[in-house]
């Protein structure tokens, strides 16, 4: 609900100081925090710069005068803001509903503190209910998932509405695999990995810090209410 999602982004907002450079996630909630983070530096002169995980939140960015910045070698990600498609009670997370789960990761894993943004509706006990999102090269792609069907037999490509194949800001493509209950979602991560032709998994295992559901903050192994 776009309340709850407005609600967590300011939450969210507290976590940022002047000075930062933080990492911008993709997709609705995002967008919430992405109007916060502007207003910041609007009204508190905050000098802040981005880093974007999508071309859509790119465009967002500039919409809202966000200065930002491409990745480089030097840059030292304070914070990530994002948003999730699930979250366990472990704040394991299922991500890349969007598309943008390999730029997600790779900033994600590179930032100080990763604070998520949901609303109520992806809190789960466990993960899978949510396709999981696998980023795959194109070239060789019907023998790659074939591969990964050896690990997760229902796998479909991922489409655009008008039926075309949807490609990810890194002209890839994306399989949305049934997640069957995994034993070890870390074990389940590797194995994918080892699959030549897997550029990313949306399995985000021990990468956020802190989740803010509507307006409360899960720290990591708090227990659900
Ligand atoms: C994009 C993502 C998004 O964070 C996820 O899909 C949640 O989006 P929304 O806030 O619109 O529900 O992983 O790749």
């Amino acid at each position: 609900m776009n309340s709850h999602k407005k609600s967590a982004a300011g939450i969210a907002a507290k976590y940022v100081k002047d000075g930062m450079t933080i990492g911008l996630g993709t997709g609705s909630t995002v967008q919430f925090f992405l109007e916060e983070l502007a207003e910041l530096i609007d009204r508190e002169k905050f000098s802040i710069t981005g880093v974007c995980t999508s071309s859509a939140t790119e465009r967002e960015a500039q919409k809202l005068k966000i200065p930002i910045v491409s990745l480089q070698k030097e840059t030292s990600l304070d914070l990530t803001v994002d948003g999730a498609d699930e979250i366990d009670i472990h704040l394991n997370l299922i991500k890349g509903g969007g598309g943008a789960l390999y730029r997600e990761k790779l900033i994600a894993k590179n930032s100080q503190t990763v604070v998520i943004i949901a609303d109520e509706s992806k809190k789960v006990d466990v993960l899978g209910a949510f396709p999981l999102p696998i980023e795959i090269t194109k070239f060789g792609n019907e023998l790659i998932q074939r591969k990964i069907e050896d690990l997760l037999p229902l796998t479909s490509l991922r489409k655009n509405a008008d039926g075309s194949i949807f490609e990810s800001d890194n002209n890839n493509y994306i399989l949305d695999c049934k997640l069957e209950h995994a034993n070890s979602l870390l074990h389940l991560e590797q194995e994918l990995k080892l699959i030549t032709g897997v550029v990313e998994t949306g399995l985000f295992i021990n990468v956020a810090d802190v989740a803010i559901v509507n307006n409360y903050k899960i720290e990591k192994d708090d227990q659900y209410a």
